[in-house]
């Protein structure tokens, strides 16, 4: 926390608390971990760490209402994207990579973590409730990823030419079946060939589509922006002058096939392309899909590893089965490229006080 001066002060009933939630959740730090606080003040300050989750455009689609020693997490789907996610399948994802966050702040902090989740099917929003649970030293491998909470980025850009550690693939694959999802992962050139192949078909398809282009320009922001969600246009590599136009660039003009040339050599030239797959698709598989996700993801951030996405085939539902085809084990809900690179900036996020649901 930078000499506290983002912690906000909240009136409540009358009364003054401080609630240990940050004006930029980028700042949170180990040590302002509220050891004596009440569990509902513990859980605002580790939301700090669930809202340095990856969302799709960055929107940041979860909602939170603590409650005690426990949390719900709701689906806020005022910022869904119905063009690129008409079935809000990676709102929900991005709502699972907060709640796996979540889980792994709880656990370093030596707490149990109970999670339920669609424990109330009369409200599709709801998707599900955190326990701090019990104190515990039982040692859990989803603690070590605590350091990469906040040094996880995506990485749009090519990776540096770096052999990535034999076997690492294995790590990464173990991280998605231990929750409960597959990570198929190709580093030869045919398989890697065959889905740029459809990666630079899908980037063709969404580029000419103008509602796609709407809603994306819709969430690139210029680089002095203010904008707490979005993407801003140095996390795609532009510049400040550059970045003034880049929203209108992207709504105006079918760059589709510049794009697919980018994206194919992007593909091609990752050490490692991986298909996350769920044995179901349905709201439930995509929640666990978004934990499995960020495990990969932090656990590649452990390995010196950053990735990025390039999903544009299983946003394209005429391509989504010929990725099941590549993969030929169950139904594919992201595709990341992972390699070495060096850290970049983080791009924004919204304060806790910004997702508290209203009860
Ligand atoms: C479900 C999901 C889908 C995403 N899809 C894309 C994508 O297609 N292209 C892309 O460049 N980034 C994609 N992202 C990455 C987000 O844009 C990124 O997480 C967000 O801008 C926040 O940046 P950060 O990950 O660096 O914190 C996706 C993230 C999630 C969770």
């Amino acid at each position: 926390m930078k000499s506290g001066a983002g912690v906000r002060n909240v009136k409540r009933r009358g009364m003054s608390r401080i609630s240990y939630v940050l004006d930029d959740p980028w700042d949170v730090q180990e040590a302002g971990f509220p050891s004596d606080a009440m569990p509902e003040d513990q859980i605002r300050f580790l939301l700090n760490y669930a809202v340095l989750a990856p969302s799709a455009h960055n929107t940041q689609p979860w909602l939170f209402r603590p409650s005690g020693d426990e949390v719900a997490l709701l689906a806020d789907r005022t910022r869904a994207l119905p063009v690129s996610d008409p079935e809000d399948r990676e709102l929900i994802m991005s709502c699972g990579a907060a709640l796996f966050n979540l889980r792994v702040a709880i656990r370093h902090f030596g707490y149990s973590g109970e999670v339920r989740a669609f424990s109330d099917l009369r409200d599709p929003d709801l998707l599900a409730f955190v326990r701090m649970g019990r104190r515990t030293a039982e040692a859990d491998p989803i603690s070590d990823l605590f350091p990469c909470l906040s040094r996880r980025r995506t990485y749009r850009f090519p990776f540096e030419d770096r052999p990535v550690e034999t076997g690492f693939s294995e790590a990464l694959s173990r991280a998605a079946s231990d929750e409960g999802c597959t990570l198929t992962v190709f580093e030869d050139p045919a398989s890697k060939n065959a889905l740029a192949d459809l990666i630079a078909e899908g980037d063709k398809i969404q580029g000419a589509d103008r509602s796609f282009r709407r809603e994306l320009a819709s969430w690139i922001h210029p680089n002095r922006s203010h904008s707490r969600d979005g993407i801003p246009g140095y996390g795609m590599g532009l510049g400040d002058l550059k970045s003034l136009t880049g929203p209108f660039v992207v709504r105006t003009f079918d760059k589709g096939r510049g794009r697919a040339a980018r994206d194919r050599e992007l593909a091609e030239g990752s050490p490692l392309l991986a298909v996350l797959s769920t044995a179901a698709d349905n709201p439930a598989s995509w929640l666990k899909a978004g934990q499995a996700m960020e495990r990969v993801l932090l656990a590649a951030c452990a390995g010196g590893l950053y990735a990025s996405f390039l999903n544009q085939p299983i946003e394209c539902p005429a391509l989504r089965p010929r990725v099941e085809e590549i993969t030929g084990k169950g139904v594919p809900q992201i595709i990341l490229r992972l390699g070495p690179g060096r850290m970049v900036r983080c791009s924004p996020r919204r304060s806790v006080m910004d997702v508290l649901a209203r009860t």
